[in-house]
């Protein structure tokens, strides 16, 4: 497993503790929260359910099977069976697997696997992406969709992506240029059925994990660093070097996360149809 994918599996890991939820994604907050003392993890949890309400009225009628993507715990696949959609899903995390079997209750087959590299000898009726596109090369969700769908059969993705192209570096440069997204899709037989931004309903997730950050995160880090001091000075002065030289940066531009997002950044769910297999 790449250094990449174990550094987001560790912030995943870390996400599902501090939620304690079945699903990994930033959620839909409709109604928007009007007070900050609104902004609290119940609430959250609220919004995850929200969205998974809001992403799937996107399915259309006809669809029976469904192969999600990126699947995480389990939340999504859990609601699509309760739906009765017959459901699959893939990641290539074992720690996932384990927790994705127990939230859907065996009912749902899981793959421990990349997208990219996914093989199978049947198709599906729409592949979904549940915020896991930002993690795969847009040639390879568009290609790797095509080949898991006849023709008429859908890609529902929902993601944070790139406005701005000139966003390049830093913590959300991994999110699709949505133009570069688009046109991979359409090289591939793809056409847009249906899209909604839907920025402004997942934002207040982000200022919920700044505020707590700020409160928790970082005096805990503060106290862990205060004890170290007393107990064993060397290795809080490595410890500070460390700090400096790679941890500030992280957690200054972790602090600016609502800026950046609202500068460069926008949040989609999208309805694509394979027209044309090639
Ligand atoms: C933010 S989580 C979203 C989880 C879930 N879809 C949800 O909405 O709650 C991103 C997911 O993408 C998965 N992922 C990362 N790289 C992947 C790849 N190359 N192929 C398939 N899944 C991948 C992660 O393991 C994780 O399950």
């Amino acid at each position: 497993m790449s250094q990449v994918t174990r550094y987001q599996n560790a912030a995943l890991n870390y996400y599902m503790r501090l939620t304690n939820s079945p699903y990994l994604h930033y959620g839909y907050w409709n109604p928007l929260p009007s007070e900050p003392q609104d902004l609290t993890v119940p609430q959250f949890r609220k919004a995850q359910q929200a969205y998974a309400d809001k992403l799937f009225s996107f399915i259309p009628p006809q669809i029976k099977t469904v192969l999600d993507v990126g699947c995480g715990i389990g939340g999504n696949a859990a609601y699509l069976l309760a739906q009765g959609f017959k459901v699959e899903g893939l990641a290539p995390d074992s720690f996932q697997e384990e927790k994705f079997l127990e939230n859907t209750n065996h009912q749902a087959k899981f793959y421990l696997t990349k997208f990219e590299d996914f093989q199978t000898n049947h198709t599906y009726d729409l592949i979904l992406l549940s915020e896991s596109s930002q993690y795969m090369a847009a040639d390879d969700i568009a290609r790797c969709a095509a080949n898991l769908l006849d023709s008429g059969g859908y890609l529902l993705l929902a993601d944070m992506m790139r406005s701005n192209p000139e966003y390049k570096e830093g913590i959300f440069s991994n999110c699709h240029v949505v133009a570069e997204l688009h046109k991979a899709l359409m090289q591939a037989g793809f056409t847009l059925v249906k899209a909604e931004d839907i920025s402004t309903e997942i934002a207040p997730s982000l200022d919920l994990y700044i505020e707590s950050f700020q409160t928790w995160g970082l005096s805990t880090i503060k106290y862990i660093a205060d004890l170290v001091s007393i107990a064993v000075p060397p290795i809080y002065l490595l410890f500070r070097w460390i700090y400096k030289r790679w941890i500030k940066k992280l957690i200054v531009e972790g602090l600016e996360a609502k800026n950046i997002f609202e500068k460069h950044l926008c949040y989609q769910i999208q309805l694509w149809q394979l027209v044309e297999k090639k």
